[in-house]
């Protein structure tokens, strides 16, 4: 890369699971300076001349000022991305997702900032069809208000058409993007360990695994999902931040739509894999209802797969790596983390 082309690029969310491994790739492969602006950068382990860390809330007075006046390009990746939370603490899911976002929205545009920001496939809400690929043109389909998981999908949406406004009407330059599962390893924490409540369901079911109870089923795991590695997501923003003109405007589905497996799948997969490597039985699993897992106000999307022409057309980028290939690797990853805490906590 050449040093005309070399930016600074500020990460809101850096250090969490996609924003840590988003850092790395940069500095990894780019020559970009990287701004990484997180509560808290733990799982952040990459160091280089080319990285200033700032362990700072968003809502610090004037940080978000100085964060776009630094930097040519932002990336906001900062949410409460969890279905355990949107109906337990929907007003936060709804402020870290739309209210707190709202004034980076209008510095990026009034400092003529490229704007790159994370949304999400929830955006999609329940499709009446849940057997057709969702493409970006797709409707958004939310169940009724006391349906409280579909709060997340409705403030996404909300800064998504809030964006767009900017972009259309004020000249905001920017691209959205809707990851689709993304696994790898470092994603959500661990219950008891670092963190408290229900993660999304890898690291729930490593969670289990860890501590030797039974993975559980939400209403007996017959949903589907397609998992995209977290290194290809990755691959596909790296190509976004080196593409501004061709991506301006656009909003692009990145997942996986070869990856599509029931969760019990999952949960038979990750518990065959983590047996063989610790030389133990496998781990059960049990159903459970979903009000008893997430409470009143749960609801579920039978499945979701991603539409990618878009991505593949416009980044030629197409997303390989399979189940089987991404598992190992992320078993090892939370071993390498936790086995010896949650041996700890076992004892
Ligand atoms: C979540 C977020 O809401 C999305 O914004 C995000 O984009 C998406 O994850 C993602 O990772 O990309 P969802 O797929 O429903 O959406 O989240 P998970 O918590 O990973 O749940 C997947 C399925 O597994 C659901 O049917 C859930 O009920 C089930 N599950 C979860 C279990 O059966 N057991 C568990 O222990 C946890």
């Amino acid at each position: 890369m050449s040093a005309s082309s070399e930016r600074t690029i500020a990460v809101l969310g850096a250090g969490g699971f996609l924003g840590s491994h988003l850092v790395e790739g940069i500095l990894e492969k780019t020559g970009h300076r990287v701004i990484a602006v997180d509560r808290t950068l733990r799982k952040l382990a990459v160091r280089s001349p080319r990285l200033t860390l700032l362990e700072s809330a968003l809502g610090e007075p004037g940080l978000l000022r100085k964060v776009v006046a630094e930097s040519e390009v932002v990336v906001s990746m900062t949410a409460l991305c969890n279905p355990a939370l949107y109906n337990t603490r929907p007003v936060e899911v709804i402020h870290a997702s739309f209210t707190d976002l709202v004034p980076l929205v209008d510095l990026c545009t009034s400092a003529h900032r490229r704007l790159v920001h994370l949304s999400t496939c929830e955006v999609y809400g329940r499709p009446p069809d849940a057997e057709q690929a969702l493409s970006e043109d797709s409707p958004s389909v939310f169940g009724p208000v006391e349906k409280e998981r579909w709060t997340y999908a409705a403030a996404k949406l909300l800064l998504e058409r809030y964006i767009y406004a900017r972009g259309r009407h004020h000249g905001l330059a920017y691209t959205i993007v809707r990851p689709f599962n993304v696994i790898g390893p470092r994603m959500d924490f661990i219950r008891g360990i670092d963190g408290d409540g229900t993660p999304r369901v890898l690291a729930s079911f490593l969670g289990a695994l860890l501590a030797g109870e039974p993975l559980e089923l939400v209403d007996g795991g017959q949903r589907r999902r397609a998992f995209l590695w977290v290194g290809e997501l990755v691959e596909a923003l790296l190509r976004i931040l080196a593409e501004p003109a061709r991506c301006e405007g656009q909003t692009f589905n990145l997942g996986n739509p070869r990856n599509e497996v029931t969760i019990a799948e999952l949960a038979r997969q990750l518990s065959a894999l983590f047996a063989a490597r610790q030389g133990t039985a496998r781990a059960p699993a049990r159903s459970v209802p979903a009000e008893r897992f997430y409470g009143e106000g749960y609801d579920d999307v039978e499945a979701r797969v991603p539409a990618i022409e878009k991505a593949k057309r416009l980044l030629g980028w197409e997303p390989r790596r399979t189940l089987e290939e991404m598992l190992p690797e992320i078993v090892e990853d939370y071993l390498a983390r936790y086995g010896e805490r949650a041996r700890a906590a076992r004892q």
